[in-house]
């Protein structure tokens, strides 16, 4: 049964594709009973189409403005949540504003090499596809994901139980995670 905590902010997830934010957010989630959301399936369900089919029809400038919309959203959500976002929210200035005024973001480290070997199916991920363009991406995001960080957990021959547990004790120590009141 999961400990049953809270959270006194929402806490965004941010790093390269392939960096873990998804499963890392969603194993915390499970093991302290609070409730996290994948931007990216969001975005999927809101819209009804695919990440994919959405840059295919609107280009990334388009998803960038979906992204943003709905960062703003689940950063205001009375219940605060945890957040995994996609690898390029760093890349719009205005979600820098929403991440300093509403939340805590750990940054999740992995080289485009390893986020590679991680990622079975590129596919669904259009800004993933060959390893030399990501890794050009990967160097030209690291200031940005630096910036935005309250903190960086290195994720490198780490299991997504031992870097959830990691994340735990950080967000607890920072009172961002508690135990639940009601
Ligand atoms: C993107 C990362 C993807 C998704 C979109 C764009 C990026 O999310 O939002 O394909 O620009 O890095 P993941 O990081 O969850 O793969």
């Amino acid at each position: 049964m999961a400990e049953r905590m809270e959270l006194t902010r929402p806490v965004f997830f941010v790093g390269f594709m392939g960096a873990g934010k998804t499963s890392v957010a969603r194993r915390l989630a499970r093991t302290c009973g609070v409730a996290s959301v994948d931007m990216d399936t969001y975005i999927e369900r809101r819209e009804g189409k695919k990440v994919k089919e959405i840059f295919a029809e609107g280009g990334e400038e388009g998803f960038r403005a979906i992204e943003t919309d709905v960062l703003r959203e689940l950063g205001a959500k009375p219940d605060p949540l945890l957040i995994s976002c996609g690898g390029g929210v760093v890349v719009t200035p205005a979600n820098h504003d929403v991440f300093r005024e509403a939340g805590f973001v750990v940054y999740l480290e992995v080289t485009a090499d390893e986020a590679a070997s991680r990622i079975s199916d590129t596919s669904t991920r259009p800004l993933f596809q060959n390893l030399e363009a990501a890794r050009a991406r990967c160097e030209e995001r690291l200031p940005l994901y630096e910036a935005v960080a309250n903190v960086r957990v290195s994720t490198a021959g780490k299991s997504v139980p031992a870097i959830a547990r990691e994340v735990q004790r950080i967000l607890e120590k920072e009172g961002i995670l508690c135990p639940q009141q009601r």
